[in-house]
């Protein structure tokens, strides 16, 4: 016997498909879940009382079409695209799937930082195109990565384990910036909390892995970048949003930064005439950090046992605003 109607917006494993289908009325939709043009879906919406998916908009336009939505699951850490004040007015929970993707992503940081460093982009591309001709000089050098400053801008769970990396393997010095002291952190990798404008100025990474929100939005913009070290670099594994890309693109071309990797960006995906793809001195991967097939697959079965869990019993495990059920 189902517990409830389930509209799904994204795809799951064989498996966990069926793992849903076992507890809920599920009913699968496509992607773009945008309403009102996607007239048709809104009867379905009518009698729904859970959606599970990524890469979904989920606003207060969305939610008032579902009066008897109970639990939202989203397959991401990440829920800046949920209008989560909203959801808690109507006492909607906000699953997510946080700690499966955690080391996934901070090797995928650590991917930027050392290629980003070395140069495998650039010069992968250099082989590919014929273009070595002889060996290799301090025009193609790249940067040591070992021994240098790490600036971590947000040390939660990912960037703690990016902490991790760089103290034990490449013995680098931890700088963070963020709203609470991580006395873990502080002991166990000997990280040190400053200002950002400290970081800034002595850094030689400095990587984001801040959540979206008013208070990143834009957080490194113009003013911020000119404070960084010529020779430095900055990742962004967080949030595209939280830099702001036409500051950095101008950076990157006036090379006052020696470059970029980014994981994420302002539009996702991103633009094919966007200027950050004709710079040599960026490195450009299209949201991959959670993106193995053992985490995709973790992160999809958390976020079934998030909502079976929580249309079950309202467990609040996983849960974004569990204040609405207590
Ligand atoms: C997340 O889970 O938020 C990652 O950014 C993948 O979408």
């Amino acid at each position: 016997m189902a517990i409830a109607k389930v509209i799904q917006y994204s795809d799951l494993p064989e498996d966990l498909q069926a793992l849903l289908k076992e507890h809920c009325d599920v009913t699968r939709v496509g992607i773009s879940l945008d309403l009102p043009q996607e007239q048709s879906l809104v009867p379905l919406f009518a009698d729904v009382e859970g959606l599970i998916g990524v890469g979904q908009k989920v606003d207060s336009k969305l939610i008032e079409l579902a009066p008897k939505l109970k639990v939202t699951s989203t397959v991401s850490v990440g829920y800046d695209h949920f209008d989560v004040p909203a959801l808690t007015r109507r006492g909607i929970m906000l699953m997510h799937t946080p700690d499966v993707l955690t080391e996934t992503t901070a090797d995928m940081i650590f991917t930027l930082i050392l290629c980003t460093a070395r140069r495998a982009a650039e010069l992968d591309r250099m082989i590919k195109q014929g273009r070595w001709t002889k060996t290799i000089d301090s025009e193609y050098f790249g940067s040591d990565v070992h021994g240098k400053k790490l600036g971590i801008l947000g040390l939660g769970r990912i960037g703690s384990a990016v902490a991790r990396r760089a103290h034990n393997g490449f013995n680098m010095e931890i700088l963070y910036f963020g709203r609470s002291v991580k006395e873990r952190a502080e002991t166990e990798y000997g990280a040190r909390r400053y200002t950002l404008d400290e970081i800034l100025a002595e850094a030689d990474f400095i990587c984001s892995v801040l959540p979206l929100s008013d208070e990143t939005h834009k957080l490194i913009g113009s003013e911020e970048l000119s404070k960084m070290k010529k020779d430095a670099f900055l990742i962004n594994g967080g949030r595209g949003p939280v830099v702001d890309e036409a500051a950095l693109i101008t950076a990157l071309q006036n090379k006052t930064i020696r470059g970029a990797g980014l994981d994420v960006f302002e539009k996702e995906p991103l633009p094919i005439d966007s200027p950050l793809l004709a710079l040599a001195n960026v490195v450009t991967l299209p949201h991959i950090g959670s993106a193995t097939h053992e985490t995709r697959y973790e992160m999809a079965k958390c976020a079934v046992d998030n909502l079976i869990a929580a249309l079950r019993s309202q467990s609040t495990k996983n849960c974004v605003n569990p204040e609405v059920v207590e």
